[in-house]
């Protein structure tokens, strides 16, 4: 399979007119690009990015949602919010908000389920802490991450991003040999499933993990929030 996609996550690193300006300074590179990019911003950026991506194939991506469908939920944000602000893909259990918000699989599940419900494509984020890979448990790990999902979407269209923690941000990827491996694995747990691959995508790393024949994909952090930096990527 050829690499096509590719998922940018600003995380909390753009405010709203640093990714307004991303988009404005570079739409016709953006209006003709080889892969498809879905970037995603922070929530108050939605809209007002939908509105200058409008002539472009780039779709937008919830980085977070509640599990509840509305109520008195104080700072959250719904699935039909992201809908409404131009999303058509939402991250579900991201490390970072694993880690931030204690996040149980039963949470991502419900998270899950919202944007399914909501008419969006779940990206639900999967990967190991460094002792798991250390033990010799990752894959043991990540089908456990998996299992309430697997369950609950009963064959459903979902992306999977697999992103050791150990990964991200570090520099540091496992080799493709690894990844093949473990790719092989979980796609035989979640068949019809598609693949992405993150942590530490970048210039010197994207070569080799484009060999990847089980992924369709990136999620990029770092690499993702230059447009030049983006771009080359994209192009290759
Ligand atoms: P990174 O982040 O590309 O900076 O490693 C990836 C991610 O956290 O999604």
């Amino acid at each position: 399979m050829s690499i096509r996609l590719f998922i940018a996550n600003w995380k909390m690193q753009k405010t709203v007119q640093e990714s307004l300006q991303f988009v404005n300074n570079n739409l016709e590179k953006l209006s003709k690009l080889k892969h498809k990019l879905i970037i995603a911003p922070t929530a108050p950026a939605l809209t007002a990015l939908h509105q200058l991506l409008k002539e472009t194939d780039v779709a937008l991506c919830g980085q977070n949602c509640s599990e509840f469908k509305t109520g008195p939920y104080t700072g959250q944000v719904s699935a039909q919010d992201l809908v409404e602000s131009g999303c058509n893909y939402v991250l579900v259990g991201h490390s970072e908000e694993r880690a931030a918000s204690k996040l149980t699989n039963e949470q991502v599940v419900e998270k899950t389920l919202r944007i399914f419900e909501a008419g969006m494509i779940p990206v639900v984020c999967i990967g190991e802490p460094q002792e798991i890979r250390d033990a010799g448990t990752t894959q043991e790990y990540l089908e456990e991450q998996l299992y309430l999902i697997k369950r609950a979407i009963q064959g459903a269209p979902l992306y999977i991003a697999y992103e050791p923690l150990w990964a991200i941000g570090s520099g540091k990827t496992p080799t493709n040999q690894e990844l093949a491996k473990i790719f092989d694995t979980l796609k035989l747990f979640m068949q019809g499933c598609a693949f992405l691959y993150g942590g530490s995508v970048n210039q010197d790393t994207v070569q080799e993990l484009k060999k990847l024949e089980q992924i369709c994909g990136f999620l990029i952090g770092n690499a993702s929030l230059e447009f030049e930096t983006l771009y080359r990527l994209l192009q290759e």
